[in-house]
């Protein structure tokens, strides 16, 4: 975790605060990567979308990626540059929207491509192909994020390889990965070399997918741009890579505020933030989110549960000690907040959103967007 840079003693809290030095930081990362090895790196959408980053974020990448229309559009909107899209089904009338919105459009199995891609041709669209290479190596979560699990919906099965329209496909891909460091992305690229050498020959580029945790410390990028270097001198294709956590890990902090301490067996501070409505990743992983100035129990004096304000049970963040014991109105700063916080973010129970801020690298913080009752109630119709 970096060091927790100063914020405003008299901050609203709970607020999300992007912190841009550290972005700064892992954008030097993927320019990099770009630079040395002669690769596209595209934001995923999915696990970070904060317009206020794009300008920054824009001078490192070659675009973004989609999970459909909505993030499409938002990263033509917002983001400039290439958008791709990939989604294992498209509704109805989605692609037809889409042919004016993304330039590559990706499709999970023979079946997707088969209705939708003379229409997509006919646009102009790059046409792209999931595949599901049979490679495990997501080191979250085990079979909750690893898309070559048994049964995954994500991909053609290489058993169907034979079914797909390869004349008319200009790009390969295959996301695999998930916090993965750099053996899981050389392991991915050489096992593609090895199993689909003879279908990336037909095709434009191949995109190996997100979850390369490229700014994770332990990361090699070294080994990650030779990899690449060796598999475009080997096919003669481009590459693209679609990172979301791995450009935005440890940019950034969700501070809450403490309300209550209760007493049951032990301390529990009841926050203004909670696990399942601002952080649900906490919860879904599971996984206990790094806490500044706090220690493991027992560590540091004063041991306490830090638990969220909504009515369910399990909302409950995880047990920390801190050197002296937490008091209403005291400061708790989660680490780490960037990568799929904000965006999987709901308003369970009535829970008032997260500030969305940003720290400017000269100290300044600013309130990019304040949320209310009315996005409370707008969403229940
Ligand atoms: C197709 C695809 N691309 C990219 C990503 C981004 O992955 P990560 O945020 O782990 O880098 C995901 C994550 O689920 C994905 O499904």
């Amino acid at each position: 975790m970096t060091t927790l840079p100063a914020l405003p003693a008299d901050l609203t809290t709970p607020a999300y605060v992007l912190d841009m030095a550290a972005l700064e930081r892992n954008m030097a990362t993927a320019a990099r990567l770009r630079r040395e090895a002669g690769c596209r790196v595209l934001l995923a959408t999915k696990a970070f979308a904060m317009p206020a980053a794009f300008g920054l974020m824009r001078e490192s990448l070659d675009g973004t990626t989609a999970s459909g229309e909505y993030e499409a559009r938002l990263g033509r909107e917002t983001f400039g540059k290439e958008v791709h899209v990939y989604a294992p089904a498209y509704g109805p009338g989605e692609v037809e929207r889409l042919l004016s919105i993304a330039d590559h459009i990706y499709f999970n199995s023979p079946g997707q491509i088969g209705l939708y891609l003379a229409q997509a041709k006919a646009a102009g669209r790059e046409i792209g192909i999931r595949i599901n290479p049979g490679y495990s190596n997501a080191t979250l979560g085990g079979a909750l994020y690893d898309p070559c699990a048994p049964c995954s919906r994500f991909g053609t099965t290489m058993d169907r390889l034979g079914e797909l329209p390869w004349g008319d496909i200009d790009i390969m891909h295959t996301h695999t990965l998930c916090e993965s460091l750099h053996d899981g992305s050389v392991g991915l690229i050489e096992h593609v070399a090895r199993t689909l050498g003879d279908y990336v020959r037909r095709v434009k580029a191949v995109n190996f997918g997100g979850g390369h945790f490229i700014n994770k410390p332990g990361y090699d990028l070294s080994a990650l741009i030779a990899a690449i270097k060796a598999f475009k001198a080997e096919f003669g294709v481009d590459v693209i890579l679609e990172p979301g956590a791995g450009l935005v890990v440890d940019t950034g902090y969700l501070v809450s505020s403490v309300l209550d301490v209760h007493w049951n067996e032990k301390d529990i501070a009841i926050l203004d933030t909670s696990a399942s409505t601002h952080m649900p990743d906490v919860l879904e992983v599971p996984y206990k989110p790094p806490v500044f100035e706090a220690g493991e129990p027992g560590e540091r004096g004063h041991d306490v549960i830090l638990a969220g304000k909504t009515c369910m049970t399990g909302d409950v963040i995880g047990e920390y000690s801190f050197a002296r014991k937490l008091k209403p109105g005291d400061r708790v700063v989660f680490g780490d907040m960037m990568q799929y916080s904000l965006v999987k973010n709901n308003v369970f129970n009535g829970t008032p959103l997260p500030d969305l801020a940003v720290l400017d690298k000269d100290g300044t913080y600013r309130v990019v967007k304040r949320f209310g009752y009315r996005d409370f109630a707008d969403k229940l119709g």
